[in-house]
């Protein structure tokens, strides 16, 4: 657990609070933390449900783990310390959106399962929907895959810690989602996670 560094800080509560905002919006929040390995097609299926979320109204927003790493992110590497830092941020950011009201769709890989279960817990402590999305394919499609030629790198030795190849990837134990990209097709992953959603009240039917 981070240890709080400032003191004499207190939350300083509103009268808008998160009820009158999902009114507001007509929907409510919920966090959908897709995790698998580099190549496993996390940010795909991510950007898809955003599209079909978009049609039915719904507002989402994704934080996509190239893109966070170009930004908030920029000062983190891939140590297993910087990997804890980075998960740690983006589950913060999601709880934020969460409390606006935005269904957020996270797409890191978040390798180490006691960095989604801090997540989680800070999720479960606002009573805010916390849906982990396991993003399941085999490591040898994830490297034919390789749609960035970073599998190549690690196997050549150019690039350190690479997920799956020099560095552990623990799968979730018990994700309420679980997809297989290298047997199902990425409508079928979409159909899954809506009915899900609806299922959660999230959606409705
Ligand atoms: S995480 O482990 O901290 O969750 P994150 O999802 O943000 O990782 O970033 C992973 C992306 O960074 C990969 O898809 C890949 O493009 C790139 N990357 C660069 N170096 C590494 C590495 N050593 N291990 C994993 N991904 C890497």
């Amino acid at each position: 657990m981070t240890e709080q560094k400032a003191t004499n800080v207190h939350w300083h509560e509103g009268e808008i609070q998160r009820e009158h905002r999902h009114q507001l919006l007509g929907q409510q929040g919920a966090t959908l933390w897709f995790t698998g390995l580099s190549g496993s097609g996390k940010s795909t299926v991510a950007v898809a449900l955003e599209e079909e979320l978009f049609k039915r109204g719904k507002l989402s927003y994704r934080l996509d783990g190239d893109n966070i790493r170009l930004g908030i992110n920029k000062n983190l590497g891939f140590t297993a310390e910087d990997r804890t830092e980075n998960i740690r941020r983006i589950g913060e950011v999601a709880k934020l959106f969460v409390d606006c009201g935005v269904i957020v769709l996270t797409s890191f890989i978040s390798p180490y399962r006691a960095d989604r279960d801090v997540v989680r817990a800070l999720h479960a402590a606002s009573g805010m929907p916390f849906i982990e999305v396991f993003v399941d394919c085999e490591l040898a499609e994830a490297e034919k895959r390789d749609p960035k030629g970073l599998y190549k790198k690690a196997r050549a030795g150019q690039i350190k810690n690479f997920t799956g190849i020099d560095d552990p990837y623990e799968a979730p134990e018990a994700p309420e989602i679980h997809l297989h990209t290298d047997r199902m097709t990425l409508a079928q992953e979409v159909d899954m996670l809506i009915h899900d959603l609806t299922r959660r009240g999230i959606l409705s039917a």
